[in-house]
């Protein structure tokens, strides 16, 4: 199979056919190319088959794993999150039937709820082992993020014990090549990457949530039960100065991201950042943290942001235009296989909310001159939901 992306290193392979080696000064230049691009923080997916094809010729390259060029504009996109390993996965045949060219699975990507690394494995073994993932991992490139339940336990934070251990598992599974910067990042599994030409550059930035998050703060358990009728969680805000969704480093590498040129960037969040207050894991809980994520977003000029995020069991569209240079839309999709038959308040929902299964899209018109941006909720059957499009030119300062 010839998968998207494999154009680039297979155009040098065949130039080679003709000279019959590949010349020194070609592997160089594509391994010194790799090393830059890892320098900037980005993966290069195909850092492996470019090395081995400089270290054994044509024959390493046979067998690509599926991934993309950096260059080659995406139109494509699907996510999803809140996958139970345990239970049956049809939703992964509608996601295929949508071509996405990229998947960004966005946390409870199994439920591993334990502290013992055999247990954890074992059920990414079981994930791996569903024929609707199978299908995509063998035909998709995936980029993804954990939230707490595949980190390691229910609304887990920094003091989870395990969590080195944790990442470890997760970038094996996902096969993170080794020497990457997120392998060696002691502070969690954010990562990001960029595709395509100047003016169809769209930009992926997956955060973590959950590595360096400092604890919540839950009220009693009267009040818990009070909050039921209204579908809202135990927490509530946590204003001290030292609450943490992100640590300093992964705020200075965030800033770093938002200033590399990029037309679209999709900037994926395990927890919804921009619903209002529920009660449940949401950015809201540190409303500090907040705060500084769209002060970062306008210090830093970013324009074409648009928020991506999943965990809470049903699909909605929020859109926040307080303390932001433009209005700021998130839809958040959740889950591949949970649902929940509520949805707490959110003064920031546009429409409603759907509250079965789903998967969420991202479709990018880049032939127009001002592109256009898709964003849809599907069901199960894969029927759109929930649907906003939205242009380019809204998501930049006027
Ligand atoms: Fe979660």
């Amino acid at each position: 199979m010839v998968y998207p992306g494999w154009c680039k290193a297979d155009s040098v392979a065949r130039s080679d056919e003709s000279s019959g080696a590949i010349q020194t000064w070609q592997r160089e230049r594509l391994i010194m190319r790799t090393g830059r691009d890892l320098a900037t923080g980005n993966h290069n997916w195909r850092r492996r088959d470019i090395i081995k094809a400089a270290a054994g010729g044509l024959a390493a390259l046979a067998v690509p794993t599926p991934g993309l060029a950096q260059a080659a504009p995406i139109s494509r996109l699907a996510f999803g999150a809140c996958a139970e390993q345990n239970k049956p996965q049809p939703i992964w045949l509608p996601i295929l039937a949508q071509r996405p060219e990229l998947f960004l699975f966005l946390g409870d990507n199994i439920y591993a709820d334990t502290r013992d690394p055999d247990v954890m494995a074992a059920k990414y073994r079981q994930l791996a082992a569903q024929p609707g993932f199978q299908r995509l991992r063998g035909e998709t490139p995936i980029i993804a993020t954990w939230d707490d339940h595949d980190y390691g336990e229910n609304d887990a934070g920094a003091d989870y014990p395990l969590k080195r251990v944790s990442k470890q598992i997760f970038l094996d599974f996902f096969d993170e090549p080794p020497g990457t910067e997120r392998r060696l990042r002691d502070d969690g599994i954010y990562t990001a990457q960029t595709f395509g030409p100047p003016g169809r550059r769209l930009q992926v930035i997956l955060l973590d949530t959950r590595f360096a998050r400092t604890p919540l703060l839950r009220i009693d358990r009267l009040s818990a039960l009070a909050r039921r009728s209204r579908a809202m969680g135990p927490y509530q805000p946590t204003t001290t100065a030292t609450a943490r969704m992100l640590s300093e480093r992964q705020w200075l590498w965030l800033a770093a991201q938002l200033s590399v040129p990029a037309d679209i960037r999709i900037l994926c969040s395990s927890t919804p950042i921009l619903m209002n207050f529920t009660g449940w894991e949401t950015w809201a809980n540190m409303p500090g943290e907040l705060s500084r994520l769209k002060r970062l977003i306008t210090t830093t000029s970013a324009s074409g942001v648009v928020l991506i995020s999943g965990d809470v069991h049903r699909a909605e569209l929020s859109r926040s235009q307080t303390n932001v240079p433009y209005p700021l839309w998130e839809l958040t999709s959740s889950g591949l296989t949970k649902s929940w038959p509520y949805a707490a308040p959110n003064m920031n929902r546009v429409g409603a909310a759907y509250n079965g299964r789903n998967f969420g899209t991202i479709e990018i018109d880049w032939e127009r001159l001002d592109p256009r941006i898709a964003l849809r909720a599907h069901d199960e059957a894969g029927m759109p939901v929930i649907s906003q499009t939205l242009s380019l030119s809204e998501l930049r300062q006027v």
